[in-house]
């Protein structure tokens, strides 16, 4: 998807009469802008000024605007002489996480409560928090050695982000090296890149009178200045940073985030001017209140504000749950909001099923960004609402979340406003709607058969945080599926030798956007477990699941069997999968619906022989001495809060059970161990206290 929003210019005042003669003077630009290029980028020697340039560039977009099959072969088509396959990509030492939210006092207010019991501290202990301003850019990940700069990669899929170090050398608010009391080895550098509000502006002018493409707000001109295969544009663009955490560091640098900031800073990061030292709920919402007031005046965008426990050996113990800390939160500024008019509203069907109202609106600015669609999200929120077609409605968007039908303004309902209907059938198949009882979501009941679902799919499984297959957007899904070319997942690794030639004809494709394409797919036939779960659209199994079933079951084959086997009821693989963390039977039953489809098995056998699933290598904790064993916990804890033990003997490789057995190799008895001790002892398990626990498993 393209940051970059807004189309070329509509009237050119010398625009060639006849395709022809257009043609020509496109080919007379693109031979002299690819000698251009190959004195910039091979050569380094520019021939032209950049403006003489960037005008003749323009000149052929704007013949292609109105020639569109120009684009064939054409420098536009083409970035400077960047790699044609895109970024390469930096594996994260440590995983780039994200942040759960919170929006109100209350949530606020948890949060420091699940801290506390987390760490088994009374709900008066003083707990230190770092605030600081949420900054609405993307994040950047420095790594350096021996003091030097030697990459910088995007966020990515938090495992696995971009290179683009090369564009990041004109960023000064990033240093190249570190001073001498910095660690030698590795210091990795975390925090977002940002535009200026003011620089955006500027940038936007710029651009409106040069190509014509507009950024909609300043974070996708970030990213979209970041992530430009031509690193001499980047270099043009006005970004910065504010550093705000670290990856992988080969010594400590702080004991505290707050002394950890102070220490960077000295180094020549930017940190946050309005990072602040918190001590409890009051003071949190105050300094909420008083950046929230300040916000409009700042000259880059936030969204919230982040809230750190200050203490490392706290954030330490504290750890994650799936992909957020459990030290950190996000409290967010409210949405923002506008009014316009519903101008229809129609129905869409989704990879499950599910029929999603959206309302067609007279497009309007919130935020920054233009919203012509807002969901309504199912039959009841419709009727809650009370929307009817022409109604004056407040919308609203929250970051990236999809603008939503907040209101009808009832008492401004035009004359022409027309109640709507929720529809009986399926508008793509005809198939019966049907809502389950106690679901909000009415389905359709077509299945295989509806077309809209198996092209909502395909699209779901070629997604970025599935297959990513690069180029293979919603739009060639759509053509491929109608062509009959791809009608199951399979069918996508079976296009080059199926549907090869017949594609490199195809109006709009060419030997080389075709093998382009090609390569892309072949470069996904090897894929990791989780991505290849999470790929196969199965309701409520999103990334986080995808990788907890992925960990657990560890190969294809484990995880087929065992997903067969628990459903039957009672089964201990059924109780193996609800035992697992973040799974229920919901997810369960879906799973297991799932698996006993027998076109859903087709899929997989046809999947698992045009692809190698990779097997997760479960890191064996061998060298820790509970690694392997059994542990039970018991009694009331007062170290530690059983949550806190769990996890940490988890993370040894040891199994927490509930109950004594002769397996049980350790059990951690606090105050008042009454049955399971007795048991413990009868037959002859080691019996520790907390702190003969703790003693074992230090390091
Ligand atoms: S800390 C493990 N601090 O918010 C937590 N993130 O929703 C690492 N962000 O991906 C993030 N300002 O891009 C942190 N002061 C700040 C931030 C911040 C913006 C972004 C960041 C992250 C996202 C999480």
């Amino acid at each position: 998807m393209s940051a970059e929003q807004g189309s070329t210019s509509s009237i050119v005042p010398d625009m060639p009469e006849t395709r022809t003669e257009a043609g020509l003077q496109h080919a007379e630009i693109s031979d002299r802008i690819r000698g251009f290029n190959e004195a910039y980028y091979i050569n380094d020697e520019p021939l032209v000024p950049d403006a003489e340039y960037d005008a003749l560039f323009n000149r052929l977009i704007e013949l292609e605007a109105r020639y569109p099959t120009l684009k064939k072969n054409s420098p536009t088509q083409e970035v400077g002489a960047a790699p044609a396959d895109g970024f390469a990509k930096i594996k994260h030492a440590r995983p780039m996480l994200s942040l759960a939210n919170a929006f109100s006092r209350e949530d606020i207010v948890d949060f420091l409560a699940r801290i506390r019991r987390f760490l088994n501290l009374t709900a008066h202990s003083p707990v230190e928090i770092v605030g600081e301003p949420k900054i609405d850019g993307l994040s950047l990940s420095l790594r350096y050695e021996n003091r030097e700069l030697v990459s910088a990669a995007t966020r990515g899929d938090g495992t696995e982000g971009e290179d683009v170090t090369a564009n990041v050398a004109h960023i000064t608010d990033i240093p190249k090296t570190l001073p001498e009391d910095a660690p030698a080895d590795v210091v990795e550098i975390r925090g977002e890149v940002y535009m200026a509000r003011s620089a955006f502006q500027k940038l936007n002018e710029t651009q409106a009178e040069t190509s014509g493409k507009t950024f909609a707000n300043p974070r996708n001109a970030a990213a979209g200045s970041l992530r430009q295969l031509d690193p001499t544009i980047s270099a043009k663009r006005p970004l910065r940073f504010f550093a705000y955490s670290f990856g992988e560091l080969s010594e400590s640098l702080a004991q505290t985030h707050w002394d950890f900031i102070s220490k960077i800073k000295g180094w020549g990061f930017v940190t946050n001017p309005h990072t602040t030292l918190l001590h409890n709920t009051d003071e949190i919402m105050a300094f909420y209140e008083e950046l929230g007031n300040q916000r409009a005046e700042l000259d880059y965008d936030i969204d919230g504000i982040v809230y750190k426990v200050n203490d490392f050996e706290l954030q330490l113990r504290l750890g994650f749950v799936s992909r957020s800390p459990r030290w950190a939160i996000a409290h967010k500024f409210p949405a923002e909001q506008a009014r316009t008019r519903v101008k229809a509203i129609d129905i869409q069907v989704g990879r499950t099923g599910a029929l999603t109202p959206v309302a067609r609106l007279e497009p309007v600015t919130v935020g920054g960004v233009v919203v012509s669609n807002a969901t309504l999200h199912n039959r009841d929120e419709i009727e809650r609402l009370g929307v009817q077609v022409n109604d004056l409605v407040v919308i609203q968007r929250a970051g990236d979340v999809i603008p939503q039908v907040v209101e009808v303004i009832v008492d401004e309902r035009p004359d022409d406003a027309v109640p709507y209907h929720f529809p009986e059938t399926c508008p793509k198949c005809g198939s019966h709607a049907i809502r389950e009882e106690g679901e909000a979501v009415t389905r359709c009941s077509g299945g295989l058969i509806c077309p809209a679902q198996a092209v909502e799919r395909l699209k779901h499984f070629v997604s970025r945080n599935a297959f990513d297959i690069e180029g293979m957007g919603g739009k060639h899904i759509e053509a491929f599926f109608d062509l009959d070319w791809v009608k199951s997942p399979a069918d996508i690794f079976r296009i080059e030798e199926k549907h090869g030639d017949a594609l490199r004809k195809l109006e709009g494709w060419g030997d080389k956007s075709a093998e382009k394409l090609f390569a892309s797919i072949n470069e996904r036939r090897t894929v990791p477990l989780d991505r290849f779960i999470y790929a196969l659209g199965i309701r409520q199994i999103g990334q986080a699941t995808a990788k907890l079933l992925a960990r657990h079951y560890g190969s294809i084959a484990e995880w087929r069997t065992a997903m067969n086997d628990a459903g039957t009821p009672d089964s201990d693989a059924l109780r193996d999968l609800i035992n697992i963390d973040q799974i229920g039977p919901s997810v369960a039953h879906d799973l297991i619906e799932f698996m006993a489809e027998e076109h859903n098995r087709d899929v997989l056998d046809d999947l698992q022989a045009v692809l190698t699933i990779e097997n997760v290598e479960t890191p064996q904790v061998t060298d820790s001495p509970v690694s392997g064993k059994t542990v039970v916990f018991t009694g009331k804890l007062e170290l530690f809060s059983r949550n806190e033990a769990k996890v940490k003997a988890e993370s040894l490789g040891a199994k927490v059970a509930g109950s004594v057995s002769a397996k049980t190799d350790f059990l951690v008895a606090g105050p008042g161990a009454g049955s399971k001790l007795k048991k413990a002892e009868e037959l002859g398990v080691t019996v520790l206290d907390e702190q003969g626990w703790l003693d074992l498993i230090a390091d």
